[in-house]
């Protein structure tokens, strides 16, 4: 059973029980050594409606553009649910300094197939479909051999703001459609609500990766989570399912009940209160850094034990420490970004079979700017998923 918020009324339903078009089983193979890099051609008619941030105002307004054709290996998605991402924020507002406007954000789609490609092996019209954080790669370097298409080398073409292959600016998930590759696009697991998988497709496997690939998977080690939003929920849950012992530190006292009941977090920790975190010194397998905002890293370290591993997927503006705090007990610090195509359907399965379910807040494209806004005041519990099907029109 899981709860819903939409339009201020709050709805409990069951995911066992929730309909869902009926999916074949595949097992997700690599399409290597292919190197065919072709999209189809542009649609003229601007027929595909979205919205878009005109500048680093941010604020979003509906915007008409077109898409490519169909291609022979592409899937075409209306799409259904899209989450929303600080990088919407960061992206809409041009933090990183590089955004081309219009702008259309959303890395977190689930969508219903509408049409394939005569290449297309693993989908048909009527699945539910995920796409994550990127939607092209090189499909011939090493990391896109391993499923690792994120790190490709030639770079990952981003789901927005990104330039494809064919030189357009790529339009994210605020939108009525995407056509993608099919390598880039999940299944969605029997059963599993769509609305909920939203969040997996960035959020999820955003923080799984990295407690993958640093063994954050076993059971009694301590885990501290920074940031309760979003990504951070994420990670008290993949935690908790890997029978880690978790803490959050947070910097809002208000989120303390729900972290220790709803999320099932063994501690919360308010980050701001010098008193609670020195009380931690040295107790840390891990940490993650899922916040939004800049964080002491000198004092992180000093958490973790001997060996620990301080991982940041958060974007602070800059990582400063001193080296005695990462000398002196071996410690290792990381970073990570999203997750390959390979774990990004492992993980979609994990959740599936573990029922792990995001906490989000459904709510209509009108209310994508408050939306924007409240995550800048860390206002989210968790995650806002917009119903793009009920109300993009
Ligand atoms: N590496 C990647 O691939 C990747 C992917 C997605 C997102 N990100 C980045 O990860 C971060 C989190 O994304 P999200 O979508 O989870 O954001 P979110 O839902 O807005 O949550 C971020 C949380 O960070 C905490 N926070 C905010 N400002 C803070 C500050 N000044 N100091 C300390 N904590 C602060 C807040 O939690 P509390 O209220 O609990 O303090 C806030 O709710 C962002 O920087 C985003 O750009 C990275
Ligand atoms: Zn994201
Ligand atoms: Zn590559």
């Amino acid at each position: 059973m899981y709860t819903l918020k939409y339009k201020g009324k709050t709805h409990q339903r069951c995911p066992e029980t929730h309909p869902s078009l009926s999916l074949t089983d595949w097992n997700l193979h690599l399409l290597s050594g292919s190197v065919n890099m072709t999209s189809g051609t542009a649609n003229a008619n601007g027929e595909c409606l979205g919205w878009a941030a005109r500048d680093p105002s941010g604020i979003l307004s509906p915007y008409k553009f077109s898409r490519r054709a169909v291609g022979s290996d592409d899937v075409s998605l209306d799409i259904a649910y899209c989450g929303v991402c600080y990088a919407d924020v960061a992206w809409t507002r041009n933090k990183m300094g590089h955004s081309k406007y219009p702008l259309v954000p959303g890395h977190e789609i689930v969508g219903i197939v509408k049409e394939v490609g005569s290449n297309v092996q693993h989908f048909k019209v009527g699945d539910y479909v995920g796409v994550g954080t990127y939607v092209n790669s090189c499909r011939e370097c090493q990391y896109c051999d391993d499923g690792l298409e994120v790190h490709c080398s030639k770079g990952a073409v981003l789901t927005f703001d990104g330039i494809d292959v064919d030189g357009t600016i790529t339009k994210g998930g605020y939108s009525s459609y995407i056509v993608v590759h099919e390598r880039y696009c999940f299944r969605i697991p029997k059963s599993y609500p769509p609305e909920l998988a939203a969040p997996l497709l960035c959020a999820g496997i955003t923080v799984y990766t990295p407690m993958i690939r640093h063994n954050m998977n076993q059971p009694g080690k301590s885990f501290g989570v920074i940031g309760l939003g979003g990504l951070g929920h994420l990670a008290v849950k993949f935690g908790k399912a890997f029978g880690l012992k978790v803490t959050v530190f947070s910097t809002s006292v208000s989120k303390r009940e729900e972290a220790l009941t709803l999320l099932g977090a063994d501690n919360f920790v308010v980050s701001t209160d010098e008193h609670q975190m020195k009380a931690l010194c040295n107790s840390f397998d891990f940490i993650l850094d899922t916040a939004s905002g800049d964080i002491s890293f000198d004092l992180y370290l000093s958490l973790l034990k001997t060996a620990g591993v301080l991982v940041l997927v958060g974007f602070p503006s800059e990582v400063k420490f001193s080296p005695g705090s990462l000398n002196l007990g071996a410690k290792t610090i990381s970073g990570s970004v999203t997750g390959g195509t390979k774990q990004t359907q492992e993980m979609l399965d994990f959740c599936a079979s573990n029922k792990i379910y995001p906490n989000i807040e459904v709510i209509p494209i009108q209310y994508a700017n408050d939306a924007l806004e409240r995550m800048i005041k860390k206002d989210v519990k968790y995650r806002f998923v917009i119903d793009i099907a009920n109300s993009l029109e």
